[in-house]
């Protein structure tokens, strides 16, 4: 990962790193990250959240909610589980992101994800080839990201996908407005936080972790003006099916799937 900046999102969640596995480790970071330690149960007990080691995430940085019945911890799994199955039977460049985003015939597009998050959708495209910027201006985010990504270029079947992969810890708009011309993207990719209504457990699990750590996404129309004047060809913004587009100019197309609508605003910047 490119060298982060201090950079602390808002964030009303009590959160520090858990040294009681790891150590030496959880000592760097917590330096790294700003954040308390604890090192006890007793100590750690007082905290909702824990970035840590714990043994249930088999060696990955995760992220476990201390309370109630939520005792599975979140971390970036790029190899198996969701990310794993995605890979191998999400459809390709037909699939409705990948065509969004413009892949077609022997067409790549070079991608800024400003939105990067938990790096699902930007593994997916960098999977189908395309080279994929990641921005993220979460701390806790852009560690865990760098771990999941750290973890999947081990693997030989996944460390050229990882190797078209680049994240950057940074506020996004910041380095869209500088936009800098070794890495102008043909298409920017925002995936703002938005209150989602899906039941399923586990994507109110990860939800619930997600806002808590970097809340509701409200300066994303700023960051649609700031992508509009980076991105050479597209810029493509994921919505809930139903939702508002952002606010701003109104998008030309839609590519839409069951439960979620990408947003099209085509651009001719030069490049
Ligand atoms: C809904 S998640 C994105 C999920 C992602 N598409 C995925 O596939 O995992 C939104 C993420 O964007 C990040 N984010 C929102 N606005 C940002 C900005 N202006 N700069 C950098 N990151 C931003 C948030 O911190 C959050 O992690």
């Amino acid at each position: 990962m490119d060298q982060p900046p201090r950079h602390v999102t808002p964030s009303a969640a009590r959160l520090a790193v858990d040294a009681r596995q790891a150590p030496a480790q959880a000592r760097t970071l917590a330096e790294e990250l700003g954040l308390p330690l604890c090192d006890s149960d007793a100590r750690c007990l007082g905290y909702d959240y824990l970035l840590g080691h714990p043994p249930a995430a088999n060696g990955a940085l995760a992220l476990q909610d201390t309370r109630g019945e939520a005792a599975t911890p979140l971390w970036i799994d790029f190899v198996g589980g969701r990310m794993g199955h995605r890979r191998r039977f999400g459809g390709g460049r037909g699939q409705p992101l990948a065509r969004a985003m413009g892949f077609k015939g022997g067409e790549t597009p070079r991608i800024v994800d400003a939105t990067a998050g938990l790096g699902r959708d930007a593994f997916v495209l960098a999977n189908l080839g395309a080279e994929v910027t990641l921005l993220e201006r979460s701390p806790v985010l852009a560690a865990l990201l760098a771990d999941g990504l750290a973890r999947a270029a081990a693997e030989p079947e996944l460390a050229p996908v990882v190797q078209r992969m680049r994240l950057i810890h940074t506020a996004a708009a910041d380095w869209l407005r500088a936009c800098p011309a070794e890495a102008r993207p043909t298409v920017v990719y925002l995936d703002p936080m938005y209150p989602h209504r899906q039941k399923s457990a586990l994507v109110k699990k990860e939800m619930r972790a997600l806002r808590a750590l970097v809340g509701d996404d409200a300066d994303a129309p700023q960051l649609l003006a700031a992508a509009l004047d980076c991105a050479s060809r597209r810029v493509v913004v994921k919505r809930p099916k139903g939702a508002a587009p952002l606010a701003g100019p109104v998008p030309a197309a839609a590519v839409a799937s069951k439960n979620t609508r990408y947003d099209l605003y085509p651009r001719t910047n030069p490049r």
